[in-house]
């Protein structure tokens, strides 16, 4: 998927270089051509050398070598470049960028790069979480330059926290998924999601509802649709303007979600089932307003009603299905068991009593699982990040 590739990749002085040598190799291995700019201090680390081996090109370093590869270096390797991807990336090559000094090489380079720009950074948890570098890194993100979340873990200064450089083989999937995005992977592939609450009436002005605000599903919509799906967004109740390039279908019932669902679902490749759908509606819906009675008691009687994902996973012939798992105990076993009953290929499970996640918040916290049992676990992210990790895994799994 990197066949071709041009990638420049800056490194910066901190322990982790020694993991950009293997990411090198990692990346060309894959097809890319990469090209290096080190700043003086990563080459405390490791040798230019070494990555002159490893990457078969001549390694930039200085903005003042006579024996440069180019005319005009920095302005040459930023041309040159598909991606400029930093990793690893200190606070201060962060802050440089967020404020556009360009003192040696490698920031000078980097404010003449056209390309898109894809830093990692790792440094110790205090540096990290310092609101001065996630004031920066806001900043770049605010300017479209996209920042891989860095590992947790215990880091070589013997602190545990965020802050560790992800593996390279982590990585170079985070570089190919964002190539694959960019290049509109899911380009004639029909997609259905759907999102928010299904809302049962009782009368004509009350309703047994729940608290979905259809975030998740429409940022799941809008994902696919920015990478050229073709989406069919079938919707409960929600204040969320639709996202663009997306066919909403709004419905208020689990029947009427029910039904939208089966008119597109034969001719999907792709079905994530978002929306928090009731299970059981009254069984009469009174024609007029039920007026306050003299008894204490008021009892509607419930109807089940039809599971949507489990008639569409009876019926699946190469659709790839992802469910969802609401729960607020024992979640990954009843979560595993939701996707062998309704025969899902994969499973979003999140514990919707956790600050941050689930219903109406901006965050998700989930876990990924699979038909074999095995598990991603995803930390706290913007419900649109995790509609974009969603999507890669999908798009991984169903190749
Ligand atoms: O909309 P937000 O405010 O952003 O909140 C997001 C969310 C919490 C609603 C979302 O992350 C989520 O968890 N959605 C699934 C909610 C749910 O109904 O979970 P469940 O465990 O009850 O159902 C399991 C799966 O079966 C779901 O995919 C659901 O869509 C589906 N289902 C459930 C019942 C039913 N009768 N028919 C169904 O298709």
């Amino acid at each position: 998927m990197l066949t071709g590739k041009k990638i420049v990749l800056g490194v910066t002085g901190g322990i982790a270089v020694y993991k950009a040598v293997d990411l090198v190799s990692k990346l060309r291995k894959q097809g890319a051509e990469v090209r290096v700019v080190m700043t003086e201090h990563a080459q405390q680390f490791v040798t230019p050398l070494t990555f002159k081996e490893i990457s078969g090109n001549q390694v930039a370093v200085s903005m003042w070598n006579a024996n440069q590869e180019f005319n005009v270096e920095h302005i040459a390797l930023a041309d040159w470049a598909d991606l400029f991807l930093v990793a690893p990336a200190t606070a201060n090559i962060i802050a440089k960028m967020a404020y556009g000094i360009a003192d040696d090489l490698l920031s000078t380079t980097l404010l003449a790069a056209h390309s898109p720009i894809i830093v990692c950074p790792a440094m110790n948890t205090h540096m990290y979480e310092n609101p001065a570098t996630q004031e920066n890194i806001a900043k770049l993100q605010s300017r479209g330059v996209v920042v891989m979340p860095p590992a947790s873990g215990v880091l070589a200064c013997g602190a545990v926290g965020a802050g560790r450089l992800p593996e390279p083989a982590g990585i170079v999937n985070f570089v190919k998924d964002f190539f694959a995005k960019a290049e509109g992977d899911m380009r004639g592939l029909k997609v259905l999601v759907t999102a928010a609450g299904t809302r049962e009436p009782i009368d004509p002005v009350r309703y047994v509802g729940n608290r979905s605000s259809g975030k998740m599903g429409y940022s799941i919509a809008q994902a696919a649709a920015e990478r050229g799906a073709e989406v069919t967004l079938v919707s409960g109740p929600s204040a969320l303007v639709p996202p663009p390039n997306v066919k909403v279908v709004n419905v208020e019932t689990t029947q009427e979600m029910m039904d939208a669902c089966l008119a597109v679902y034969d001719n999907c490749d792709i079905v994530i089932k978002a929306a928090a759908v009731a299970d059981y509606r009254p069984h009469d819906v009174a024609a007029q307003k039920i007026k306050k009675k003299t008894d204490d008691a008021l009892t509607v009687v419930m109807d089940k009603n039809p599971d949507i994902l489990k008639a569409l996973g009876e019926r699946k012939t190469k659709q790839f299905l992802v469910g969802f798992a609401a729960e607020t105990q024992n979640l990954i076993d009843n979560a595993k068991e939701k996707i062998a009953k309704k025969n899902l290929d994969m499973i979003v499970a999140n514990d919707v009593t956790m600050q941050g996640a689930g219903f109406g918040s901006e965050t998700n916290i989930v876990k990924l699982i699979f038909p074999d049992g095995s598990i991603k676990e995803l930390p706290q992210m913007a419900k649109s990040a995790v509609a974009e990790e969603l999507l890669n895994t999908v798009m991984r799994l169903k190749k």
